[in-house]
Order: C-alpha cells, then structure tokens, then sequence
C-alpha cells in the first residue's frame, strides 16, 4: 500500500529544457457523496464514483526551464485567452503540490485549458480540470524518472489531483472509483482514487447519465465553503457513518446488478446531500423547484413504467439521470416529452460511463 511519503519524489531534477504535453479528464458524478472533510484533503467518509466520457477538460501543459530554481511560475490560458479567476486555485494546488514534486520549481508553465462542456453550465469543472493538470505534471515526473511503473503514475496523479479538489481523485481513471478508506474495498484509501476492484456487472456497462442544466448559474455555495459546514454540523457522525454503510451496499450492487437496490441508495445519497446543506448552519437550499418538478416525474414515469431510472444530484440545481444503455432510447423520449421544460433553455448534456484520463500528446 503505498503511503503519503512515497509520492514525494526524490529523483533528479535535470529534465527537459522545455517541452509540452496534453491530457484530457473527464468529470465524474458520485454515487456516494465526498461532504466533509479534515486537513489535507483528507475526507471525512469514502465515496464512489462513474467516470464520465463526454464531459472533460482538456488541458496542454508547455514548460521552459527557467535560469535559476526560484519558484515555479505559470499563465493560464482558458479558452485560448487569459483567464485571471482561475489563477488562485491553480497557484494554491501548485504549493499543495510542491513539496511532493520539487521540480515544479525549475520551470514557468503555461497552462491552456478548455472543456468539452459549456462554461457557466453549472458543471463543476474542478474535478476535470484538476485531473487534466495532474496528469500533465506526471507525465513531466515520468520523463525525469521513465523507470516510474504505470500503476504508481496513475495513483500519485490521483494523489496530486485530490490536492487540488477533492472529487479531481475520482477522474484519473474510470470506470467506477473508489476515494477512502472503507474496511470493505480491498485497497481503498484515504490518500487516492482507486479503480473498483471487483467485476461489475454488466449491467453497468455503458451506464448513462443524462445532465440536465436547470439551473445554469454560478454556485451558491462552492464546496469547499460546503465541506467546512460539516464541521460541528449535529448530523456529521451519522452521516459519515452511513456513506460507509451505502458504500458496503453499493459494493454489493455494483456485482450483482440489483437495479432496485442501486436506485434506492443513489437516490438516497443525492436527497441526503442536499439535506445536510439545508440543516447546516448557516443553511442552503440547492434545488429550485424545477429539479423538484423534475423528480417527481421520475418517480412517477418510474412506477408507471418498471424502467430502472433515477436521479442524483451533485451540490447544485442540476439534475443527473442515470440509467442503463439498454432503456436509453426510451428514458431520452421522456426526457425530450415530459423533462426538457425544465431545463434552463431545455438544455441538456448526454454522457455515459467512461475510462478516465487519457493522453492527446
Ligand atoms: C457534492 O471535490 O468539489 O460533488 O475538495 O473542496 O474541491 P473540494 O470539493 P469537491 O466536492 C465535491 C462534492 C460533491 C460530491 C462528490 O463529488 O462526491
């Protein structure tokens, strides 16, 4: 089990002169939720995750060594242009970082970014973007250290990205991901995503989540003001002692394809999110109404039809309807019937289960 001191590197730090890569890193949407969490991004409760294919961020990462080793230094680019409100949460993951990866400090990067899903959709962005930047950097560790094995880049890119945002762990690799420790889940830690070590049943092969942008704003509340609310909260042990719990179900789902079961905990874990926002203090109410409208439709074209349809939610208004490949074509006409007048300009995006990260150059 590799542990926090093995991801600081040690190695030389006489590397390229300059050079670029690209990586891409899907968004992920979570079965079991991250709330909470303790110093170092460390969690409060383990959570799981679908890899999603659609949704990504795509970053390049070039770099010049610089003349003396004074501190690493970068400019990002979003969208082909400057982006200066993204510069702080980039600057405190690079010091979050640094003392895992010292060679940041001999280099000026350039960062140039984009997503694959439209900016101010309500997607949170962080988890693909703080991936795609990780893998980046670990593809500049392995070229300085090329004796690295595959299984440690991918886990100290997952380690690196929970630096910069929590959930970023979950979206190195695919398809279903395990963050934090939990006594059922061989391997599962605190410190990095894992790839769930059991077989899936096939069920889950190709599983859909079809994002539906009710409300497209900025957020309310960002999660990292979100997380802090579980502190002294008067349900936070309960709470973390439950996402264990629907984790140790949900391991179980996940092999057997027990629809039934799959849909009562997800659905569980979306309304208990929101639940503990709204008896937090100070106190938030994330959905609108219409994500309301939008799932007691759900609920209603679910008990009239048998399709094994449901909802989550992440910390926002959105609604992600998840359902298997196999009702794809009926759960679309439903949505495009009976769910799209309550999408925010009847927008919505159509993403599946997907692989994670991968390299474009
Ligand atoms: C509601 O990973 O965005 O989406 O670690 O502060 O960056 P930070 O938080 P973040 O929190 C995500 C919370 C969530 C649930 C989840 O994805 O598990």
């Amino acid at each position: 089990m590799l542990l926090e001191k093995d991801f600081i590197y040690n190695g030389t730090l006489e590397g390229l002169e300059k050079g670029s890569f690209e990586w891409s890193a899907p968004s992920n949407i979570a079965l079991v939720k991250y709330w909470g969490k303790k110093e170092h991004q460390i969690p409060a409760n383990p959570s799981v995750s679908f890899t999603l294919n659609n949704c990504k961020t795509v970053t390049k990462l070039s770099f010049v060594k610089k003349e003396s080793d004074n501190g690493f230094s970068f400019d990002l680019l979003f969208e082909g242009k400057e982006k200066e409100t993204f510069k702080p949460k980039i600057q405190k993951f690079f010091e979050r970082i640094e003392s895992y990866c010292p060679y940041l400090k001999n280099y000026h990067f350039t960062i140039d970014t984009l997503n694959t899903f439209p900016h101010s959709s309500g997607i949170a962005s962080s988890a693909s973007g703080m991936a795609a930047l990780a893998m980046n950097i670990m593809n500049l560790e392995k070229t300085l250290n090329p004796e690295m094995e595959e299984s440690y880049f991918y886990s100290k890119a997952s380690f690196l990205a929970r630096l910069g945002s929590g959930s970023a762990c979950r979206s190195v690799k695919g398809n279903v991901v395990v963050w934090g420790a939990h006594k059922e889940i061989e391997g599962s830690t605190d410190l990095f995503g894992i790839t769930f070590p059991e077989t899936i049943h096939d069920v889950f092969n190709n599983y859909q989540d079809t994002i539906l942008l009710v409300d497209k704003g900025e957020k309310q509340v960002s999660s990292t003001v979100g997380h802090d609310l579980m502190h002294g909260h008067p349900f936070a042990e309960q709470r973390f002692e439950q996402a264990h719990e629907n984790l140790s179900k949900i391991k179980t789902i996940l092999q057997n394809g027990d629809l039934e079961n799959f849909i009562k905990v997800v659905e569980s874990e979306a309304l208990i999110l929101h639940a503990v926002m709204m008896t937090s203090v100070p106190y938030y109410i994330l959905m609108k109404p219409n994500t309301l409208e939008i799932i007691n439709r759900i609920w209603k074209y679910r008990s009239e039809t048998g399709v094994p349809v449901c909802f989550t939610l992440d910390a926002g208004a959105n609604v992600h309807v998840l359902y298997p490949q196999q009702v794809k074509e009926k759960v679309l006409e439903f949505i495009q019937q009976e769910l799209v007048g309550y999408c925010q300009n009847s927008q919505y995006i159509c993403d599946e289960i997907g692989k994670g990260s991968e390299k474009i150059n």
